[in-house]
């Protein structure tokens, strides 16, 4: 009698441990099965009690806010190598934002008592190592962003305690894709996983350098590199060809640019070099800031599906040129910097979508005040609403230094200064 019921208690608790094998694996997450088994045997060990790690990190000038209901813990350009105590705020913040700090490691447990996360950004950080238990407790999370920071490798089992987990950004990681990242590479590529870890690419084996992870055939992760086959194998492969840069022809704006998604989505593209607008801004940014860059020529549909966008920064550039259609399509635009640059006038048409335009900063250009620049003042008419500021004409000198409105004025009272006799001949 006794020994059948303690065998009805094993088969019990037998059937209790492996039930969430079975669900964890029908749910197809593609998350291991190995896995599955050492966090349970992780937190079995663990048991109720929690350990909170209590580094003496100082939260710096890190604020926080409320915005639209939400808990945003800020601690952007902090300086911080740790992760701030969660008692630093008053209330459990749903966003922590932990951008542009020296972190280099996340261990176990690393973020203790912020289980009411839903989006960490860590993103340029130093961070090298991510230890398995270090997104414990997160299961509200459904946000993690980590792109540049130094990461070689990544274990799938650190993904297992955030089941609601939706968007994963690892791109610019020196990815080292060797074998243990291959269930790691597994998860990544199930379907229903299409917005973790895209864009991230291997920078190592050179055999893989540069290979999307989403695309990579997991099997040649654990391919033995044949140093008999190797050397010139790789470029005559024909199911294996050497991948160009994928970088050279236009630039591309996650990789090239930062972006930044709360609270709300900007894209900070300044200093970057560039000489044209990059592709693939996101759909949903509200802010791309192109400032201080070479861009001598403004496209045609260059914001193409940015159709979000309330604020674009182009000053410090070299525009010289903005084709008719580069504007079309943002709708909702508020704010247009197009301060310091060479513009001589707006070709005709440029604004003709800028419905919403609030405020237009055209200070630091040549502006010439001839026949060419009545478009601008034309729709500024049109549009009372539009502040524009810096709008001074650099030529030709009898009007340098003159608002373009004080010349348009007196155009239209008939009597232009390049109408009257020769002001040229007078400096
Ligand atoms: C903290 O201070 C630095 C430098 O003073 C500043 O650049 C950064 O934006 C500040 N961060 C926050 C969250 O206020
Ligand atoms: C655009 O960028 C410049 C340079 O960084 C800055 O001074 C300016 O305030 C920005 N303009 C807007 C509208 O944010």
């Amino acid at each position: 009698m006794r020994v059948t019921s303690s065998f009805v208690v094993i088969s019990l608790l037998a059937l209790l441990l492996l039930f969430p094998l079975v669900e964890m694996k029908r749910a197809g997450k593609g998350r291991g099965l190995k896995g599955a088994r050492r966090k349970l045997a992780r937190d079995r060990v663990r048991g109720a009690g929690r350990h909170g790690r209590s580094d003496s990190s100082r939260p710096g000038n890190c604020s926080e806010s409320l915005e639209s209901g939400r808990v945003f813990a800020d601690c952007q350009g902090c300086r911080l190598t740790s992760i701030p105590r969660p008692q630093t705020w008053s209330r459990a913040p749903k966003y922590l934002l932990l951008a542009r700090n020296r972190i280099k490691v996340l261990r176990d447990e690393a973020f203790a008592g912020y289980e009411s996360l839903t989006s960490l950004d860590l993103q340029q950080n130093h961070i090298s190592l991510v230890e398995e238990g270090a997104f414990e407790g997160l299961t509200r999370l459904t946000t993690l962003l980590l792109q540049h920071n130094r990461l070689t490798s990544l274990s799938e089992e650190a993904l297992i305690p955030m089941p609601n987990l939706r968007y994963l950004r690892l791109y610019d990681n020196p990815l080292n894709c060797h074998c243990d990242m291959d269930s790691l590479v597994q998860t990544l590529q199930v379907p229903s996983n299409r917005n973790l870890g895209n864009h991230a690419r291997c920078a190592e084996p050179l055999r893989l350098k540069g290979k999307k992870l989403k695309r990579i055939d997991p099997e040649l992760l654990c391919k033995k590199s044949d140093p008999n086959e190797k050397p010139q194998g790789d470029q005559t492969d024909p199911k294996d060809p050497a991948e160009p840069s994928p970088f050279q022809n236009k630039p591309d704006a996650i990789t090239s640019c930062h972006t930044y998604y709360f609270p709300h989505v900007r894209v900070d593209c300044s200093h970057r070099g560039l000489t044209e607008v990059p592709a693939g801004i996101p759909e949903d940014a509200v802010q791309i800031d192109l400032s201080h860059n070479s861009i001598r020529h403004l496209k045609a549909k260059s914001f193409q599906g940015a159709k979000s966008l309330k604020t674009l920064n182009l000053s410090h550039n070299n525009m010289e040129r903005i084709d008719t259609a580069s504007l079309f399509g943002l709708l909702h635009l508020r704010e247009l910097d197009l301060s310091e640059n060479s513009l001589h006038f707006i070709q005709y048409g440029v604004l003709e979508d800028l419905y919403f335009l609030s405020k237009l900063k055209l200070g630091g250009n040549p502006w010439v005040c001839d026949y060419s620049i009545h478009y601008m003042m034309y729709w500024l008419r049109l549009h009372p609403v539009v502040r524009p500021s810096g709008l001074m004409c650099r030529s030709p000198p009898e009007y340098t230094g003159e608002s373009v409105e004080e010349y348009v004025r007196a155009y239209n009272r008939g009597c232009p200064k390049d109408r009257q006799q020769s002001p040229r001949d007078q400096t």
